[in-house]
């Protein structure tokens, strides 16, 4: 194209400028003002080229735009209004009289600053994730020459990258710069653009420069730390909070979860990161789980809640709370919840009965284990499990001696047993003795069994006298507790006999016995046992005696030795009779004797002193008739024995 031009111009001209060899000469007496041009597209250009030759013949511009003819000038001006080639290379020439021709390109450049600058992500929109790597753009678009572009890029104030381009084009074009990028977190502060600047040198105008819009983008990340929560204690009825905070862009969500149903969200404020209890009880002890999420990711943290003065608590209300159930008979608990529910259901073990109440017409399960399990919003799953006790009473009771038959003898031991039979369960059950109406001792078993089993209790007596006749019975109690039917059974009533030995009244046959010589002493023998004691007296056979019953009549000193036997024991009092001799005979007579002397001295005394005297006339009978009743004191020197009355009065006293 350019070509063609140039031919075109050429024709009007007989020299051929590019024949002539080399374009410039360095002889060309040319001079160009100015030397150079930097314009903006568009603009007025005019160059004034004139030459020191005097022997010139003719100058002239050839320029697509505003070139002239050969005129016979030393100087030319190219002049142009509008300059709009982006590929224009004005030439200056000269012809000299000699026919020589010589030119002098004019070198001029053509500038466009950009038409818009703009960044923006590559093959990217909205957020940006750290640490992915991304590409930024920056477009520049219709600037020319591309060789004196230079694209700066910025983050925050700095710059982080400078691009030039080494592409000789002089026609404007859209070019492109690219920045990677691999964002951290919070650099979505960080503002980035980029800046295209012309660098036309020195002599072209003020470097102008155009910048970019500033480009902000999100960045993205996950949460990665949970704050501030912690575990607290409050006291019970107090309110406390949890408060839960992670970073994270986009802001975490936060839910929340209770160790009792880690899949139930518990109600939060709008989902915001502060759970608070009002009042707190024993339903919100244990542990919440704050789990913080966003597009990117999730993290969670555990805290516990401890209520001061409260126990743990499932709010599922059983009626009744507890129940205790004869074996085979009918049964029927209900459950209710007392807060907000999202699923409530019994189990008994293994089976599950989807339903508020359960219900069995003939309970035939010793170990049934039934419960209610719920779900709660706010507290999660729990269950209570039913307190339930299944009964029987015993089929019997009986009261029996063991090892032994027969009456008892008092003083040694014997075994009672109560047999029970198949009685359910044995925790509760109490065994009570009884002797007549008298507590003798209670029984408890801490052994648990829920099935029936056969229960003996022993209890050891030593029976006394008093306890023959005495009735014993033994007392199957099921202590099902203050609401529980009271079922007792009791055995029928064994009675004993208590034998025991023979026991001789002493108090009646002393060890030892005097006897007067001649006169017979009876000996009283009385035992007391049971059975009746048999009565024998064991002595010499040569003696002299007579027996009635227990009563031996003795008339000479000897052992008599009374025995008292009954079928547990035969015991024996031996007593000794020993014979006295009667004195009180001697002492009757050695009385009067001296009564005698006493009267023959007190009349020999009386009757010197009356000879003397002369005075009173005193009896002497009197006096002897006085002494007389000293004789009976000597009835009691002799020893328990009394002394028949008869002996006394007669007179035998012997010297
Ligand atoms: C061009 O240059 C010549 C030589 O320097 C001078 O004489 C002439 O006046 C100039 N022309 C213009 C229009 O400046
Ligand atoms: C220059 O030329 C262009 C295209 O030919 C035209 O659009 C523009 O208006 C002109 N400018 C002046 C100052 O004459
Ligand atoms: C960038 O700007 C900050 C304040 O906005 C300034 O403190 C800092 O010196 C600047 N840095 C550069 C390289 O200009
Ligand atoms: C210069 O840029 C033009 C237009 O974009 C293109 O056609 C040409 O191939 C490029 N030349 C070089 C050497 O890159
Ligand atoms: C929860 O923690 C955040 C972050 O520290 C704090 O701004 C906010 O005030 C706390 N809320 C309560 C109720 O403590
Ligand atoms: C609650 O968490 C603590 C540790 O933080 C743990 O020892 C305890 O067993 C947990 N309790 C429950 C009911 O999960
Ligand atoms: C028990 O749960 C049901 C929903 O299953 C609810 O309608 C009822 O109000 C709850 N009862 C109480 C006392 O909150
Ligand atoms: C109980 O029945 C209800 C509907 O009748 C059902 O939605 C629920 O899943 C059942 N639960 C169980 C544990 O079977
Ligand atoms: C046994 O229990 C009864 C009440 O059931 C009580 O009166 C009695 O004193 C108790 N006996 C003993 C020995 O504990
Ligand atoms: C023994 O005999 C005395 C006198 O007869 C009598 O008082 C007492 O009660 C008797 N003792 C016994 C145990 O029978
Ligand atoms: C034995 O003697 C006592 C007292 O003297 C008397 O009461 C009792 O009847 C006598 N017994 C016999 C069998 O004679
Ligand atoms: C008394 O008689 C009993 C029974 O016959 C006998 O065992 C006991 O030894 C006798 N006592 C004396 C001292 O002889």
């Amino acid at each position: 194209m350019c070509e063609i031009i140039f031919s075109r111009i050429f024709l009007g001209f007989p020299l051929l400028l590019w024949i002539a060899g080399g374009p410039t000469h360095a002889a060309c007496p040319i001079e160009l003002n100015p030397l150079t041009l930097v314009v903006r597209y568009g603009d007025s250009v005019s160059v004034n080229c004139s030459t020191t030759s005097i022997d010139y013949e003719g100058m002239g511009w050839e320029a697509t735009l505003g070139g002239t003819a050969l005129k016979e000038v030393n100087y030319v001006i190219w002049n142009v209004e509008n300059l709009t080639d982006w590929t224009i290379q004005p030439v200056c020439y000269l012809t000299q009289k000699d026919g020589e021709q010589c030119l002098k390109k004019f070198p001029v450049i053509l500038y466009k600053t950009p038409g818009s600058v703009s960044v923006s992500p590559q093959s990217h929109s909205g957020p940006m994730v750290e640490g992915t790597e991304y590409q930024l753009q920056c477009d520049i678009q219709n600037v020319a020459p591309l060789r004196s572009l230079v694209v700066k890029w910025y983050k925050g104030n700095e710059t982080v990258k400078t691009e030039t381009f080494h592409n000789s084009t002089r026609i404007p074009v859209d070019v492109f710069s690219t920045l990677n990028i691999t964002p951290r977190r919070f650099e979505d502060e960080v503002k980035y653009r980029c800046e295209a600047e012309l660098d036309l040198g020195p002599k072209g105008p003020l470097a102008s420069v155009l910048s970019s819009q500033t480009l902000h983008f999100a960045v993205y990340f996950p949460p990665q730390n949970i704050l501030e929560l912690r575990d607290t204690e409050v006291d019970v009825g107090s309110p406390t909070g949890l408060n839960c905070s992670s970073d994270g862009n986009p802001r975490p969500e936060y839910s929340w979860t209770y160790h009792r149903a880690p899949n139930v969200k518990l109600r939060n404020n709008d989902g915001g990161s502060l759970l608070t209890i009002e009042q707190t009880t024993g339903e919100n002890i244990g542990n919440y789980t704050c789990h913080a999420s966003n597009t990117l990711g999730k993290v969670f943290k555990i805290a516990r809640v401890s209520v001061r003065g409260a126990e743990p608590v499932c709010p599922i209300k059983l009626i009744p709370e507890s129940v205790v159930v004869k074996y085979g008979s009918p049964i029927s608990v209900s459950c209710r919840n007392t807060t907000s529910v999202e699923e409530i259901y019994w189990t008994t073990g293994p089976e599950v009965v989807n339903d508020t109440t359960w219900s069995v017409l003939e309970l035939l399960d010793w170990d049934i284990r039934p419960g209610c399990k719920a779900t709660f919003q706010g507290i999660g799953r729990c269950s209570k499990p039913l307190h339930i006790t299944v009964y029987k009473t015993p089929d019997s009771v009986s009261i029996s001696v063991l090892r032994h038959s027969g009456p008892m003898v008092e003083g040694t031991k014997y075994q009672l047993q109560c047999d029970i039979q198949n009685i359910a369960p044995l925790q509760n059950l109490v065994v009570k003795w009884y002797k007549g109406n008298e507590p003798l001792d209670n029984v408890t078993y801490n052994t648990v069994s829920k099935t029936p089993v056969d229960v003996s209790d022993t209890l050891m007596i030593s029976p006394s006298r008093d306890d023959d006749g005495a009735q014993y019975r033994c007392r199957a109690e099921l202590d099902l507790g203050p609401e529980g039917p009271q079922h007792t059974v009791t055995s029928e009533p064994l009675s004993i006999t208590v034998h025991y030995k023979p026991c001789i009244n002493a108090s009646r046959l002393p060890v030892r016995i005097p006897v007067f010589r001649g006169y017979p002493e009876e000996l009283v023998c009385e035992a007391e046992g049971y059975p009746q004691p048999r009565i024998k007296w064991v002595y010499d056979p040569a003696k002299h005696v007579s027996e009635a019953g227990g009563n031996l009549t003795v008339f000479e000193a000897g052992l008599y030795n009374c025995t008292a036997t009954n079928i547990v024991e035969t015991s024996f009092i031996v007593v000794e009779v020993v014979l006295n001799e009667d004195y009180l005979p001697l002492i009757a007579g050695f009385v009067a004797f001296m009564v005698v002397v006493i009267s023959v001295i007190f009349v020999f005394i009386y009757s010197i002193y009356y000879k003397n005297t002369k005075m009173g006339r005193y009896s002497l009978k009197k006096a002897k008739l006085s002494s007389t009743p000293n004789g009976n004191v000597a009835q009691n020197g002799g020893r328990d024995t009394p002394l028949p009355m008869t002996k006394l009065s007669q007179p035998n006293i012997n010297f």
